[in-house]
């Protein structure tokens, strides 16, 4: 078994989620490689100290350019704002180092066709950080699916709702700028749910999208910033990016779908989700209520026909590996380990892993033609990567 060394870049939110995930994976699943916590990098020393500390890594620094390309590094784990995620992940894998990616993967359809050209040259191993896809519930909808429980599918309603932006108060991050974050909330958290769209459905053909900045200026921030929130200052910053984007979807498989994204729904915390209705049937998901997925099969007995709740355990995808008891209640960091540990086995396996740099351009693609749909009204094509 080879032990492989792991550069963490970002001690901020994400930061911390993969610090957890990737100490705890060896525990949920016996990981396949075993992995040590080698060095944490913040451009803030103090952070970066205190998160070596904290987190448990052996050493810290703050430029990523004197870790990613160490003899002793093998992975490099990306978790700075999208600004940052291109160059580091060009250099780790002409390096030669597997890489970690945090969503969105670049803020450029070019960005991303560069991370890809580089990982491709030297044959690392890449996942970009679509960790909603790992839920064990979603995973049961693809089995569904894939087994053809529900039939045909019809159509794909999908949305990712927020609320924390609705708050005109709430300062102008870097998820605010345009400049660090290439596009709002579609690129944010719009594509996590493109993302269950094509695992769940197919490829993208032509989108049509209304593109929406509701709040379009915000206080600047006083001080550092982390996550979502952060205090504000008195002096007043524009929002370049989009709030807000409603589309409509054309699949090349001939599925109709929608999606909506908005960081702009009161009440709506953390609320990704969707229904697939098929020709026998339809299954519903919410990742609020993660640990359910709601199904309704048209061979169910007529006097007990509806939806009902399939709690997520030990018979559905990796809930054997996680606890032992349905309904026991699975997490965010649950599934940020099955996130790791499909990148570890992948490395392990010498074969690719996925959500891959290829479905990641892809994405970005996709996000692309909805954002050109926005300025332009018109339906866009997708263009399709060769096979
Ligand atoms: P954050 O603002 O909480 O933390 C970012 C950290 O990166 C900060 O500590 C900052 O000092 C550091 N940093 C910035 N530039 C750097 C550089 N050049 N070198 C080293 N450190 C640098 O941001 P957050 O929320 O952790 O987001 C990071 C990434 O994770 C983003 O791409 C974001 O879209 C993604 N994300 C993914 C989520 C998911 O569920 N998959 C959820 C939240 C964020």
């Amino acid at each position: 078994m080879k032990k492989l060394n792991v550069a963490l870049i970002g001690t901020g939110f994400m930061g911390k989620a993969h610090s957890i995930a990737t100490a705890v994976v060896p525990i949920l699943f016996g990981a396949p490689i075993e992995i040590e916590r080698k060095v944490i990098v913040d451009i803030d020393e103090e952070l970066a100290r205190n998160a070596a500390h904290q987190y448990g890594f052996a050493e810290y620094a703050t430029d990523w350019r004197d870790v990613i390309s160490r003899p002793d590094i093998d992975i490099v784990d990306i978790c700075t704002p999208n600004d940052t995620h291109a160059p580091i992940a060009i250099a780790a894998a002409k390096a030669g180092k597997h890489v970690m990616c945090e969503k969105p993967m670049a803020m450029t359809v070019a960005d991303a066709e560069a991370m890809l050209a580089a990982a491709r040259e030297t044959g690392v191993v890449t996942m970009v950080s679509y960790n909603y896809r790992h839920t064990p519930a979603l995973q049961m909808a693809k089995r569904l699916i894939d087994e053809g429980r529900i039939g045909d599918i019809l159509t794909f309603r999908g949305h990712y709702l927020q609320d924390w932006g609705a708050d005109p108060s709430k300062p102008l991050s870097w998820r605010f700028n345009k400049a660090q974050a290439g596009s709002g909330t579609l690129g944010d958290i719009g594509t996590h749910v493109i993302d269950a769209a094509r695992l769940l459905v197919g490829e993208f053909a032509s989108v049509n999208a209304i593109v929406k900045t509701f709040i379009p200026e915000r206080p600047l921030p006083a001080g550092r910033f982390f996550g979502p929130s952060g205090a504000a200052s008195s002096e007043m910053g524009k929002v370049d990016v989009d709030d807000a984007a409603l589309t409509m979807i054309k699949f090349t498989n001939g599925v109709y779908g929608t999606i909506e994204v908005t960081r702009n729904a009161w009440g709506h915390h953390n609320q990704l989700g969707f229904e697939i209705h098929g020709t026998r049937g339809s299954i519903a998901f919410d990742y609020q209520r993660l640990n359910e997925l709601r199904v309704a099969f048209a061979d169910d007995p007529a006097d007990a026909f509806g939806f009902r709740t399939i709690y997520s355990g030990p018979n559905q995808p990796f809930g054997d590996k996680l606890w032992p008891v349905a309904g026991m209640g699975q997490g965010y960091i649950d599934i940020k380990s099955i996130e790791w540990y499909n990148f570890l086995k992948a490395i392990a396996d010498n074969t690719s892993a996925a959500p891959n740099f290829a479905d990641g351009l892809q994405i970005e693609r996709i996000a692309e033609a909805i954002l050109a749909s926005g300025e332009n009204g018109n339906w866009v094509n997708i263009e399709q990567s060769a096979a």
